[in-house]
């Protein structure tokens, strides 16, 4: 495409369905906001998109963990991404909601212009149908036992324990996750899209249009998808949390998700014009628009292969230009896992460091997983601070401020701009604004740290601070052109650290308003103007800080994998008939042995005489019992809990415990009782 005469650039709506990690910031809204703000410093017309992804069953999932309703999940999560993402410095020009009316419109006139061509296909299939709800479940809403590698624990869309990706119906011994009950199998009707008819469409446009243009990540995993040849999907589905089908016939069914999720940006784009009084449809239906969505590398194939097509097929509107796709971003060499709590959430990290927020950009750019899986590791966090930031940039401006006040009371002193500093300058902007629009944003920040490296080099070079006493007029000019870089660094880096960027001008006294293609000028700051008192910009973080937080990582993640105390949830939960409850086999027992496990605050470890035989069983209930306190106490045991390994021990049975008030209560016989009775 010819230089476009407007972006409209959108970041992944994310799901709200619980905090989000810094391994999202890196993965998309971080290169998104970088991309966007040198294109505004460069004057382009340019719309920022993003918002909550709030339907589907992600959310109702959650919801039904956290005991509420979906609205109020999504109430809850939203207002807490759209504050991280503020903090964090992502300018959006919307943050928006896919519940809102105005995108339940837009999604729904959006599949009434498909339906009305005849281009969704009927096709009635066998769902699992939950009978004791009347609903029909959702592939996530089904367990059972896995064809594959027989675990017990596989969901209807894909095995967590061997990964091999099922259909509900391959699943042995199917039960529903919200209610336990079995369900059956039902005839349903819904509408899918021919996505195998769009092949032709696809490797002209995108696998012979893009070759060589896209990153290989992208390319690579959209061709894989197109030589696997494609299925028609089904766009409608059976439930109620989602934007519903627009048809008498259909009023039961909802949206998938993945197709109403996309068809957000548009929404959110009309919010926006809304708001701003503009019109939204160039942004989205002129071709001189680029369209750019930055996504994480699971978002791929919605992006490049199913959203395109919805657009080709609709007709009125431009496909995007590119999906600069990033990798995933680890955490101290792990995968990020919210379930194992390994992760570093937005918040947390701005609760521990609400003042550092451009530190943690410099370092997830620094990393930023463009070609690969990269990480992120808070050794590696306080390198890049202080050696990086502390050492080369805030180094070298506070080491100008110091002599510029010494010898010139903070006054830029008369000079003429040096020409071969004009010439680098203009050098690294021109190598700065291809790495970005090349989606090289690791490059790019290089780059701009060159710009401070070479006034650090300059200043060892000529020694201003021995200069003055012989040569008072070669100092300024050293001075001069060292305020000139770092006037001009301000402007390079907005991009990437803007609150930094934002603290320079004031500290340089700049009210001009200056933009991308200024960059180079060596007059940036004029003979005569002020400059502030002498300042740090960047601080040291020294091994305590960084010490606490691996440790508080650590025991975060101990939490989940140790049982919490005795497994009492809290919850109700629902219905279980006579039958279920027989199955557990409850028995009294004696502890005649109880101990501390090593390397865990939690977790006590007993001997109980259950009558039969002696048990090992491990509890979680360090914190509230001392062990010798446990010696001789009955308990109650349920015997038949299949024996699983903690921190290397076999536990084999359950201790019961009341939770009362926090506190935790064992559970015995008001009368001493013979080891072994049976409790029912
Ligand atoms: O992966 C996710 O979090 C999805 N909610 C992304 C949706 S992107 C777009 F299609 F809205
Ligand atoms: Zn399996």
């Amino acid at each position: 495409m010819n230089q476009p005469k407007r972006y409209t650039v959108t970041a992944a709506l994310p799901y709200v369905n619980g905090y989000k990690h810094i391994g999202h910031l890196a993965g998309a809204y971080l290169p998104a906001d970088i991309y966007v703000r040198m294109l505004r410093s460069r004057g382009e017309d340019v719309v920022f998109i993003c918002g909550s992804d709030e339907l589907g069953t992600a959310i109702t999932m959650q919801a039904h963990k956290e005991n509420m309703t979906p609205q109020e999940l999504v109430n809850k999560y939203h207002e807490i991404s759209k504050d991280s993402f503020e903090k964090l410095g992502i300018s959006f020009d919307i943050y928006h909601r896919t519940t809102a009316p105005i995108h339940f419109e837009t999604a729904q006139e959006f599949f009434l212009n498909l339906y009305n061509k005849g281009l969704f296909e009927e096709k009635i299939t066998d769902q699992y149908f939950d009978a004791s709800i009347q609903q029909f479940l959702a592939d996530r809403y089904i367990k059972g036992t896995c064809p594959s590698c027989g675990s017990e624990n596989a969901y209807g869309d894909q095995c967590e324990q061997c990964g091999k990706s099922l259909d509900p119906t391959d699943l042995i011994n199917p039960i529903s996750v919200t209610t336990g009950q079995k369900p059956v199998l039902k005839k349903t009707k819904n509408l899918y899209l021919a996505l195998d008819k769009y092949e032709p469409f696809l490797k002209k446009w995108l696998l012979e249009g893009k070759k060589g243009k896209w990153k290989p990540n992208t390319y690579g995993q959209s061709k894989s998808w197109i030589d696997a040849g494609l299925h028609p999907r089904s766009m409608t589905r059976d439930g109620k949390w989602g934007v519903p089908v627009p048809l008498d016939e259909y009023k039961e069914n909802i949206l998938y998700v993945w197709f109403d999720a996309p068809i957000g940006y548009i929404s959110a784009t009309k919010q926006w014009a809304i708001d701003n009084k503009k019109s939204w449809e160039p942004y989205w239906k002129d071709k001189d628009t680029k369209l750019v969505h930055f996504v994480g590398k699971d978002n791929i194939v919605f992006h490049c292969i199913i959203f395109p097509i919805m657009l080709e097929m609709h007709g009125e509107y431009i496909l995007p230009e590119d999906v600069p796709a990033n990798e995933f971003l680890n955490l101290e060499g792990q995968k990020m896992s919210t379930s194992r709590n390994w992760s570093l959430e937005m918040y947390e990290y701005l609760q521990d460091f609400p003042n550092n927020i451009d530190e943690l950009r410099y370092c997830l750019i620094a990393n930023m997983p463009e070609n690969k899986d990269s990480d992120f590791s808070w050794k590696d966090f306080q390198t890049k601070n202080n050696s990086e930031l502390v050492n080369n940039a805030g180094n070298f401006i506070n080491r100008v401020f110091v002599l510029l006040h010494k010898y010139y009371n903070g006054v830029v002193p008369q000079a003429k701009g040096c020409s071969e500093l004009e010439l680098f300058v203009k050098n690294q902007r021109e190598k700065i604004t291809a790495a970005i629009e090349n989606y090289k944003f690791r490059e790019a920040l290089f780059e701009v740290m060159q710009v401070t490296d070479r006034g650090n080099k300059l200043l060892t070079e000529k020694e201003p601070w021995k200069l003055y006493k012989t040569d008072p007029e070669a100092t300024a000019i050293v001075l001069y052109d060292c305020l000139q870089l770092i006037a001009n660094w301000t402007l390079l880096i907005e991009p990437f650290l803007p609150n930094t960027s934002k603290l320079m001008l004031e500290k340089l006294n700049i009210k001009e308003d200056l933009n991308w293609s200024q960059i180079s000028r060596q007059d940036l700051l004029k003979p005569n103007d002020i400059i502030s008192e002498p300042f740090h910009l960047f601080s040291r973080i020294e091994d305590a800080v960084i010490d606490n937080q691996i440790a508080k990582l650590e025991q975060k993640t101990k939490k989940v994998m140790e049982p919490k105390a005795n497994e009492i949830n809290v919850e109700s939960k629902s219905n279980i008939t006579f039958d279920d409850f027989v199955k557990n086999d409850l028995v009294v027992g004696t502890i005649l042995e109880s101990e501390n496990v090593e390397k865990s605050n939690k977790l006590l470890k007993f001997k109980v005489d259950i009558g039969t035989e002696t048990r090992t069983i491990l509890s979680g209930v360090a914190l509230h019992f001392k062990a010798e306190e446990m010696i001789g106490k009955q308990v109650l045991v349920l015997k038949n809990l299949a024996p699983r390994k903690i921190m290397g021990i076999e536990s084999q049975g359950m201790i019961l415990f009341a939770e009362s008030e926090g506190k935790l209560l064992i559970m015995s016989p008001h009368q001493t009782a013979a080891n072994g009775s049976s409790v029912n």
